[in-house]
């Protein structure tokens, strides 16, 4: 039998480590028989490329996209097709971003985030899964699938402040997508919600730079108490997985919709060891 993406033709957007969950994603689906082919932000490429041989099979080289940039998003759907003629039938997006004054050492609390830094991330982190879909609508086939990555925003927590703010617009920018690709293409498009995995992206949700790996091990620590299967953020096998299941035919009638691959942490009140 062959694999869960034999025949399909994937678009992952968003690996810059091999500890991307995009990396990740893109390995399982080559696993899974899918062709894929990768995007990487233009200042690095020959890196992502590099990067990218550490894949079970060959990719053509990246193509570059930076998100906010309109010539870069005009052009995609043209270098999609040189590369591959038959069209786009799954497409990642796995980009977010904020400024420093939102996220990391030299973030401002909360109340005192500029404006024009909060529009920043949510350009890159929300608006941005639109013009994606805007962008390979063209190239994409009937039936495709568009999966973004999600960090549940429905409650406030520490250091993730506006970026909580643009995924929470993330789900809402979805359920619109989900609307316009449904009718042009019966195109699907789900977020995955994933716990803490360690990533780059990962390091400014913890907070200082001298104390980033203390403040991960903490957030696994009480990540993996509240979630009653366990937890690791040293492993994205279940997040990728679960971005291929999106992009397989397997879930057929699953659209503007969120699927957490938390460990179920966040559907799970968690309390002290003693208060047991
Ligand atoms: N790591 C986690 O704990 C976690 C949890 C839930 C959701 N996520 C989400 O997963 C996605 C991927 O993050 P990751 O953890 O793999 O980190 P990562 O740092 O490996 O990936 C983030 C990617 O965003 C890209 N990016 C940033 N600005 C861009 C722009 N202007 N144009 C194009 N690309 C741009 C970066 O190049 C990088 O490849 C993000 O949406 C993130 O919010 C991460």
């Amino acid at each position: 039998m062959g694999g869960l993406l034999e025949g399909k033709t994937i678009l992952i957007t968003g690996i810059i480590t091999d500890a991307s969950i995009a990396f990740r994603a893109a390995a399982i689906a080559q696993e899974q028989d899918a062709t894929v082919l990768i995007t990487g932000i233009p200042e690095r490429l020959r890196l992502i490329d590099r990067i990218a041989k550490r894949l079970p099979k060959e990719v053509p080289p990246a193509i570059g996209l930076d998100i906010t940039n309109e010539d870069d998003l005009n052009a995609l759907a043209g270098k999609v097709r040189e590369l591959a003629p038959q069209g786009l039938d799954g497409v990642l997006h796995s980009i977010a971003f904020a400024p420093r004054t939102l996220m990391g050492p030299e973030a401002k609390p909360f109340l005192e985030g500029p404006g024009p830094d909060a529009a920043k991330a949510f350009e890159i982190s929300a608006w941005s899964y639109a013009s994606l879909a805007r962008a390979v609508l063209p190239v994409l086939n009937e039936g495709a699938s568009l999966v973004g990555m999600d960090f549940d925003p429905r409650t406030a927590m520490p250091y993730y402040n506006w970026m909580g703010v643009a995924k929470a617009a993330l789900e809402s920018v979805n359920r619109y997508v989900a609307r316009e690709v449904g009718e042009a293409k019966r195109a699907r498009s789900n977020l995955v919600a994933a716990g803490p995995i360690k990533t780059l992206a990962a390091k400014a949700i913890a907070g200082t730079a001298t104390d980033d790996a203390a403040k991960l091990n903490q957030l696994n620590e009480y990540w993996d108490g509240a979630s009653p299967i366990g937890w690791n953020v040293d492993d994205p096998t279940a997040v990728g997985k679960s971005i291929v299941a999106l992009l397989s035919d397997w879930l057929p009638a699953t659209t503007g919709s969120i699927v957490y691959v938390d460990g179920g942490a966040s559907h799970n009140t968690w309390l002290p060891e003693s208060f047991n």
